[in-house]
């Protein structure tokens, strides 16, 4: 159906590997559902970054009316995003940002503050020798760059705790393993590991279990999925000490996709909310956060019904119609 008031968009996603990717998805796509005029494809580049470039470029040759995308990597998606807007598409940047401003709009959390909130969680709660180690993610994306360096700005305010040593992982578990390892080995006085996202902070805890060190280390992760093996129930199980919430922002990015195409105001930099999430409050917002989506679930389950019924309706109508020729 490519009639006039469909609105087109594409969301080029970098990775579908992981529950924090699918729940972005899955609710934009959800979004979608609720807005009949909307044709929402999302193109999964598999974490590749040249697969990524021609997502966009398909996009572009397709006009569709709005592209979002959550680039792998700041540099390599630059190029098509500004020549994307060249064009006259808008572009919406989620999650992950490219290495210039040229984007119509930014959509996530500040990461920087992500960063900050860490650190100034780890600094009042810091009761032994004030001994981090940090797991970045892939230093190539903006996030770990944003976390890092609001890590760091807070930490520097506060000499009783010191980073020993940084890991450089790439936002997976397995990356991080081996070099910890060997860090924990020469120097097991760790007093936090603050990882950059939940899954490498899991791969540190098992690491540190291999040796031992598991109830020695408190271990503070982000994204705080309401999951399976997400933030939230390893908090609860104790095995973060807290996790930092890292908001989907699926349903957004599409809402602002409309209005930007419907040519209403907008601010270029739309902040989502985050909070950091322990033993004290980890089971009310893990009640919230279910919530939501038992209500997404079934808004959906509504809309399919609702579909179904249109289309028996469309058919009983067309056979009346034909009927009535004769
Ligand atoms: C998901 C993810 C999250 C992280 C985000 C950073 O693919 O790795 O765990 O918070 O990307 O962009």
């Amino acid at each position: 159906d490519d009639n006039a008031a469909t609105v087109k968009i594409g969301f080029s996603q970098g990775m579908n590997t992981d529950d924090w990717r699918r729940q972005l998805n899955k609710s934009m796509v959800i979004e979608a559902s609720l807005h009949p005029e909307v044709q929402l494809e999302i193109k999964d580049a598999n974490n590749n970054v040249q697969q990524q470039v021609k997502d966009i470029e398909k996009f572009i040759d397709r006009g569709v009316d709005v592209i979002i995308v959550s680039p792998i990597e700041a540099k390599p998606l630059t190029a098509v995003v500004e020549k994307s807007i060249k064009k006259g598409i808008p572009v919406i940047v989620v999650d992950r940002k490219i290495d210039s401003e040229g984007y119509t709009a930014y959509i996530g959390a500040d990461n920087i503050e992500v960063g900050r909130i860490a650190a100034k969680y780890i600094v009042s709660n810091s009761t032994v020798n004030g001994k981090i180690i940090e797991i970045t993610g892939l230093k190539t994306s903006s996030p770990a760059y944003e976390r890092g360096l609001g890590f760091s700005q807070i930490l520097k305010q506060h000499p009783q705790v010191k980073l020993i040593a940084t890991i450089n992982g790439n936002w997976e578990s397995g990356s991080v393993k081996v070099q910890l390892k060997k860090l924990l080995q020469n120097d097991p006085d760790i007093e936090f590991i603050f990882a950059q996202n939940d899954r490498m902070a899991l791969g540190a805890w098992e690491t540190a279990k291999e040796l031992g060190l598991e109830n020695k280390i408190k271990f503070v992760g982000v994204d705080a999925l309401s999951t399976q093996n997400g933030g939230i129930e390893l908090v609860k199980k104790g095995v973060l000490q807290a996790t930092i919430l890292y908001p989907t922002g699926g349903n957004e990015a599409l809402r602002l996709a409309l209005k930007i195409y419907n040519k209403e105001p907008i601010t270029k930099n739309n902040l989502l909310n985050t909070i950091v999430i322990d033993k004290i409050n980890a089971e009310i917002i893990e009640n919230q956060l279910d919530k939501v989506d038992q209500q997404q679930t079934v808004i959906k389950q509504q809309l399919d019904a609702i579909s179904v019924q249109e289309q028996e309706y469309a058919s009983q109508h067309s056979l009346v119609r034909l009927l009535t020729l004769f």
